[in-house]
């Protein structure tokens, strides 16, 4: 585990020297420009690297990261990331990435007070309470990764309900939105929804939600 800030810089030297060991015109590329395929809008915790668990490089994937990867309508930065990426790079897909073990998740479960934070959160509590009726039934872990998952599925949702996201679908028939949870017991993916790049297949997951959500 690296402790030290010394220790940071030192890497970046080396991570240099090797990158121009490999291609010596590997930084002439790099700052010409970028024309990433993927936004990211992840978990900040510090255990689900987007680049690393994909094997995506520099200037594969553009990246917002905030605690529960929330897709929140009036988070300006999350919209502004949303719109550059849409609008400008024309991104093919955007990928809301949840994760088991999440402490943002976990913070929304517990009736107890975390200051500041439990306003962020206040979307996942809402999503708790939706699926009441399902989550009430489950033990507590199975619980946790349920709330997870759902969680993820409600971005995904909110993602289809940006007008970016929509006057794209109309304009270019693209991005393709998805939902998927890292699992950090095993590293895997595992997909949450379909490739949903239109309102029929946005209309898909409110009807499965539908089925579990209490009345
Ligand atoms: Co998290």
């Amino acid at each position: 585990m690296i402790e030290t800030i010394e220790q940071l810089l030192l890497n970046n030297r080396r991570f240099v020297a090797e990158q121009l060991m490999q291609d010596p015109a590997y930084f002439d590329h790099l700052a010409e420009g970028q024309h990433p395929q993927f936004l990211w809008i992840g978990c900040s915790d510090s255990r689900v690297s987007p680049n690393l668990i994909t094997g995506t490089a520099s200037g594969d994937m553009f990246v917002h990261r905030n605690i529960a990867n929330l897709v929140v309508q009036t988070d300006m930065n999350l919209l502004s990331v949303l719109q550059y990426a849409v609008d400008v790079l024309q991104v093919r897909h955007v990928i809301v990435c949840g994760h088991y073990g999440c402490g943002g998740v976990k913070a929304a479960l517990d009736n107890h007070e975390h200051g500041l934070i439990d306003n962020w959160l206040r979307t996942v509590k809402d999503t708790r309470q939706y699926f009441g009726r399902e989550l009430d039934g489950l033990d507590d872990e199975a619980r946790f990764r349920r709330l997870v998952e759902l969680n993820v599925v409600e971005q995904v949702y909110n993602l289809g309900k940006t007008n970016v996201v929509r006057q794209s679908w109309r304009a270019r028939g693209q991005p393709w939105i998805h939902g998927w949870v890292f699992d950090l017991a095993s590293g895997h993916i595992h997909p949450q929804t379909p490739m949903i790049g239109d309102d029929a297949g946005l209309a898909a997951i409110c009807k499965f939600h539908a089925g579990v959500a209490a009345p």
